[in-house]
């Protein structure tokens, strides 16, 4: 599949690694669909878009208000492809934890995610099919002291789009599970990133390459880190 005139719907847009593959997914022809909830942080995306050019439009939604997920959705005349980046994350020990941090952690990273891949997933099956490619992290795999929640989360999206993927495949809908290593963003808040992140420019492209291999290919998961430094 090319991106040219292609709808995307992209959540979690209005900052980091949304906002990147927002730009890459415009600047290859797409008619971007960015979802985001933050005002000045989406101001600040439709100004980037802007200077791009080409057909885009600014959806501020919760990913976790169900009602309005589906509403949106169901009232697309088409979508192509789906990036299901929205995400939050917290850093606290399991001592500390306040039960509801892994409430809400799970309602964004599981339950929204669940919600949007649903919706889409209809909305495709209606049309010409699609790919959904949902964000989890390489905390998908492995643990990370002190981000319990959030690991639990990816996991969780893990599973979830490994069936959807096993569900879909047949009726046209590929799905993928991007799990990123660490991205430099502010997603701990600002200046706490890995001296050895990923820029979200780099891995933007990656997601569109994803996209583009032949309809008869699915990746089912990628698992994407920095290249060491060379000595
Ligand atoms: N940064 C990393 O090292 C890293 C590594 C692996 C995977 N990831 C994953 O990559 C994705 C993007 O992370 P990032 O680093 O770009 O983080 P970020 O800069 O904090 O951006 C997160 C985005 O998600 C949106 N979002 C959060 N909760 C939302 C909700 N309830 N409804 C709608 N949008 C919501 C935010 O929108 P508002 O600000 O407008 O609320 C923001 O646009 C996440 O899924 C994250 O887990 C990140």
């Amino acid at each position: 599949m090319t991106l040219k005139d292609k709808t995307v719907l992209v959540t979690g847009a209005s900052r980091g690694f949304g906002r990147a593959i927002a730009e890459e997914m415009l600047r290859l022809g797409a008619h971007v669909l960015a979802l985001g909830r933050d005002p000045v942080a989406m101001d600040e995306t439709r100004a980037s878009l802007a200077t791009i050019g080409g057909e885009f439009e600014m959806v501020t939604m919760d990913v976790c208000d169900e009602s309005a997920v589906t509403n949106y959705i169901t009232a697309l005349p088409c979508l192509d492809v789906v990036v299901n980046n929205a995400g939050i994350a917290h850093v606290q020990s399991l001592i500390e934890t306040p039960t509801q941090e892994i409430r809400d952690i799970l309602e964004v990273n599981v339950i929204g995610a669940f919600v949007v891949m649903r919706e889409s997933a209809r909305k495709m099956l209606q049309t010409n099919g699609g790919q959904i490619i949902n964000i989890a992290s390489d905390a998908a795999i492995r643990g990370i002291a002190r981000m319990g929640p959030y690991v639990a989360s990816k996991h969780a999206l893990l599973g979830l789009s490994r069936s959807m993927s096993l569900e879909l495949r047949q009726q046209g809908v590929r799905v993928t599970t991007f799990c990123p290593g660490p991205i430099s963003t502010d997603i701990l808040g600002s200046g706490t990133g890995d001296s050895n992140a990923m820029s979200p420019e780099d891995l933007a492209k990656t997601i569109t390459h994803l996209v583009e291999v032949p309809p008869e290919i699915e990746i089912q998961e990628l698992l994407v880190q920095p290249t060491p430094q060379r000595q």
